[in-house]
């Protein structure tokens, strides 16, 4: 995204022309983007050729997912919607993990149909229902083991899985306990150890912690592991000035972790996939005038991007038009919901805004849409695709009709 001639453009479009085509507001991604974090993603860590599942929760456009399996990339899913969601996109069921805590039987009955690449199970109650269904149809299904390794991963606490008071996994002794008893069960294949420590991991030593305790529980367990599921999580940059997560240090660790065992890589990133691919356009609707900022009241709302509201996340804003009056007054983006946390940012020495002018929020492809609502009965924005100078309507606007 760059200002060309002083208007903000996604690849070759300018913002100014999507609002008033599509309305506002609106999603959207740039295809350049999104491919080149795929390759770079791939590129970083290619020595060991890991399976890369992209973790469908970040983003749920069937049609960007279509594009994502292009390059090759599964899916992690922790629904049947999510399940259901891949598959419509064409991703082999042989490249689909399928996570998360409280998985129904009729969502394990549903994966198991689907012969998918695995379950990684997170409790002895998950694993007997595995089982219990595994059995019933004759079957015998691959699972994975999620551990707890107890590793804080120095990000947001809301976004903290991996240490032990999160209902992540599953501490060490349980851990041995479900190895053995996989290993004894006549319909389950224990193929995998998983871990994800969090989200929006920005240093390295988080994860080289984790791999400290995914390779000694590996040791001790005298199980041969053919899959070892590192999860996601790795972090972007969200502020100009900001550094992402390195890449090569990471690489490092996992490449030392390697020389010990011989499993295949498994990750399951969503963020550094989609996460900067991804812009909100707005239109200004009304400006509030008060005594210390003035409420810049925005069309969209927190049920369009629920991040700030939901973690205090904050989200580069942009004027899509740039001129060269400053505000001399603070401004506090808002939306029209009727809640003082639909709050997006507050602003000094923003561009002097006037009412109908468009304003951008950037880095929201992953955990934007896919986390928005119909809070207060608004229909959910469409979502867009630029490649270059094309234009494709991945996702429609909600009409009210669906709605009332
Ligand atoms: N694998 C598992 C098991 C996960 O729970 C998650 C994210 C991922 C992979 C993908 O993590 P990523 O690479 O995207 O960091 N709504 C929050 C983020 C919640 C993440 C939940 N789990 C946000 O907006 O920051």
């Amino acid at each position: 995204m760059k200002y060309i001639n002083k208007n903000l453009s996604i690849e070759k479009v300018k913002v100014n022309y999507i609002a008033k085509k599509f309305g506002t507001p609106v999603y959207c991604y740039s295809y350049r983007k999104l491919r080149e974090n795929i390759i770079n993603f791939k590129k970083s860590f290619n020595s060991f050729a890991p399976l890369v599942c992209f973790a469908i929760k970040s983003n749920t456009n069937v049609n960007l997912i279509r594009e994502i399996r292009k390059f090759g990339l599964g899916a992690d899913v922790v629904s049947m919607g999510e399940l259901m969601m891949a598959l419509k996109a064409g991703i082999d069921p042989k490249k689909i993990v399928f996570s998360g805590v409280g998985k129904t039987s009729n969502e394990i009955s549903y994966a198991v149909d689907r012969e998918i690449l695995l379950i990684n199970a997170e409790s002895k109650s998950e694993i007997s229902e595995i089982e219990r269904i595994a059995k019933s149809k004759k079957k015998i299904v691959n699972i994975g083991i999620r551990l707890n390794p107890n590793t804080d991963a120095k990000t947001l606490k809301q976004i903290s899985t991996g240490k032990k008071e999160n209902k992540f996994g599953v501490d060490e002794k349980t851990f041995f306990d479900l190895v053995s008893y996989s290993k004894l069960s006549k319909n389950i294949n224990l193929k995998c150890l998983s871990v994800h420590i969090g989200s929006q991991i920005l240093d390295h030593k988080p994860y080289e912690e984790m791999l400290k305790v995914v390779d000694k529980v590996i040791k001790k367990s005298n199980h041969k592991f053919e899959f070892v599921d590192l999860g996601g999580g790795m972090g972007i940059s969200y502020e100009k000035n900001n550094k992402k997560l390195n890449y090569q240090k990471y690489n490092i660790a996992i490449k030392k972790f390697l020389k010990n065992h011989k499993s295949q890589i498994i990750f399951e990133p969503g963020r550094s996939i989609v996460g900067n691919i991804g812009s909100l356009i707005s239109k200004v609707i009304y400006i509030k005038e008060n005594d210390k900022k003035d409420f810049i009241i925005l069309d969209a709302a927190m049920n369009d991007l629920m991040r700030p509201a939901l973690y205090g996340a904050h989200h580069r804003t942009l004027p899509a038009i740039k001129t060269s009056q400053v505000s001399k007054k603070v401004y506090e983006f808002v939306g029209p919901i009727c809640e003082s946390t639909d709050k997006f940012t507050t602003l000094k020495k923003f561009q002097k805004l006037k009412e109908k002018d468009l304003v951008v929020m950037c880095d929201v492809g992953a955990y934007g849409m896919s986390l928005s609502s119909n809070y207060n009965l608004r229909p959910k924005s469409p979502e867009i695709l630029i490649k270059g100078s094309k234009i494709n309507v991945i996702k429609k606007r909600q009409k009210l009709e669906d709605l009332i």
